[in-house]
């Protein structure tokens, strides 16, 4: 009977710190190889990770119930380790520290002075929490956001240093380092997307107290599963959100593609619905595809080079990740004897950083533009005369709808032996099927012919045939 009772009380004690040990990071407990820690509650679980084609690992968290592994936070975004089963997360120096294969050196760190961290707790809201050892907080990954903004994570506006907290979107669909997309909060209390931490291109618009909603989102007004709380003091201010019935799954993730992202796995069921995402259009995003990229909403991917270019680097474009733009496949020559022409990219949207050089005649701003070697592109306003000159890389182009009328033609600086000879060889096309079409149509007449031939003979042979059949 003792046996037994300290049996069930060895067991129960077992029990107890296998289950603690299983969220958590501790003196005892490390993570390395295929290891992992899972959230309380069985929403998240936290460990190494590698994206699909990459050789690199990452220690990152990700939803235990998803059947496709998504990622919401990842600790060493752009400081990889090649081998996962060397490598080590673990409590060091008062730190949690991610040691890096043979030699063992730190290649993260959640990089606290003077910090005496006793644990780190995986939460079941996606939170990792480091403590010490009376169990008060020293650290939080919710402060340290990566791509995506889960339920009860705040991005905060710190009204002291007027700075604020970032989501960053991930390089490449396979590269978790800091790209160049950013949302963050401003003093106005609206949320603005940022391209390379300056260029503003989408605003939520002010948090509107009355209507708890931001002014340029009024789609939030249709929303049914969130909660939406807005927090202001003399020291900071933030967002949040919660879902009403945790069943649901949703994050919002600032987006490779340059959009925000909300996106939800409602009812259990494992299909991933996009909720909702601005800015609307993928063109909208700025610089979407990058120095001399075109963006085009009808084209697939929205992403081109003009002719004469091709992407700087095809394994990125291949990647979805098409922010290095397109280069010029000759370089350009600016000496004497060498021919450059431009290329016509007709109804455009301007690119943003330019210089006016003058109030001018369409062939005079053309010539100024060949004959200065820093010029890589122009544009002649007809409404005000002006030319407009372009003498860094251009950003943002924008390809319009035939039907509107808006746009501008940008001609851009081409090696001459990069030139579509557009006129000769359309030319001759058109030539060659003038002539498939009058060798197809004189193909058919032949048949034709020789069907009429073929049918009269026939006919005269019937009729004959008739009349020999009468004489019988
Ligand atoms: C830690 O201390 C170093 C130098 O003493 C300082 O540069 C750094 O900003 C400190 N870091 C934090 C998180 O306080
Ligand atoms: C982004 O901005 C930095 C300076 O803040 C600059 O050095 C870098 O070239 C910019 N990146 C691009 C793609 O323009
Ligand atoms: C909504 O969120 C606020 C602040 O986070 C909280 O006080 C409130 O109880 C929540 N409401 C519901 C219905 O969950
Ligand atoms: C503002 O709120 C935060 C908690 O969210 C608190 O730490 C801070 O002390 C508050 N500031 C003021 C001036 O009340
Ligand atoms: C959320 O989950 C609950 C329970 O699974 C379900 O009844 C509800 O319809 C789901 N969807 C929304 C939008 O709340
Ligand atoms: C070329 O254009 C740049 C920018 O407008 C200007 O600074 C430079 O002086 C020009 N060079 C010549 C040779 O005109």
């Amino acid at each position: 009977m003792a046996s037994f009772f300290l049996f069930v009380l060895f067991s129960l004690f077992f029990l107890c710190t296998h289950v603690s040990s299983a969220d958590t990071i501790s003196a005892d407990f490390t993570l390395s190889g295929d290891q992992t820690i899972s959230s309380s509650g069985g929403t998240f679980k936290m460990g190494f990770f590698q994206p699909a084609t990459s050789s690199n690992f990452y220690i990152g968290m990700w939803y235990q119930q998803l059947p496709q592994q998504t990622i919401v936070w990842v600790a060493n975004r752009d400081k990889p380790v090649s081998d996962k089963k060397t490598s080590l997360l673990k409590i060091s120096n008062g730190n949690l520290v991610l040691l890096d294969g043979n030699n063992q050196t730190p290649v993260w760190s959640t990089g606290l002075n003077s910090s005496s961290a006793h644990d780190a707790v995986l939460q079941d809201d996606g939170n990792l929490v480091l403590r010490d050892d009376s169990g008060s907080l020293l650290w939080q990954s919710f402060d340290h956001p990566g791509d995506t903004w889960l339920p009860g994570a705040k991005i905060r506006y710190d009204k002291r240093t007027k700075k604020s907290q970032r989501l960053t979107s991930w390089t490449g669909v396979e590269d978790p380092s800091p790209g160049l997309f950013s949302l963050e909060l401003d003093e106005s209390t609206a949320y603005k997307i940022l391209w390379n931490g300056s260029t503003q291109y989408w605003s939520s618009g002010p948090w509107n107290p009355q209507s708890k909603l931001f002014d340029s989102v009024p789609e939030m007004r249709l929303n049914y599963i969130f909660n939406y709380s807005f927090f202001s003091n003399a020291t900071e201010s933030y967002f949040t959100y919660s879902i009403y019935n945790k069943a649901n799954i949703s994050r919002l993730v600032m987006d490779v593609s340059g959009q925000i992202r909300q996106s939800s796995w409602l009812n259990n069921n494992n299909q991933r619905n996009l909720f909702w995402s601005q800015p609307r259009q993928q063109c909208l995003v700025y610089s979407y595809c990058g120095s001399f990229g075109i963006c085009s909403s009808k084209s697939q991917p929205f992403c081109q080079c003009p002719r004469g270019f091709r992407p700087k680097s095809q394994k990125d474009w291949d990647l979805k990740d098409y922010s290095a733009g397109c280069v010029r496949k000759t370089e350009l020559q600016c000496s004497r004897g060498v021919v450059n022409q431009f290329l016509p990219l007709t109804n455009v949207k301007l690119p943003d950083i330019l210089e006016v050089w003058g109030i001018t005649s369409f062939s005079i701003c053309g010539s100024a533009c060949l004959g200065n070697c820093s010029c890589m592109a122009y544009a002649h306003d007809e409404s005000s005369n002006r030319c407009l000159m372009w003498t860094k890389d251009v950003f943002n182009l924008q390809q319009f709808e035939e039907d509107y009328s808006e746009g501008n033609t940008l001609y851009l600086r081409l090696s001459a032996s990069d030139m579509p000879s557009s006129s000769t060889s359309g030319k001759s096309n058109k030539a060659v099927i003038f002539g498939a079409v009058l060798g197809s149509l004189g193909a058919i007449a032949l048949v034709l012919l020789a069907v009429i031939i073929m049918l009269r003979y026939c006919r005269r042979k019937r009729m004959r045939g008739e009349k020999s059949d009468g004489t019988l």
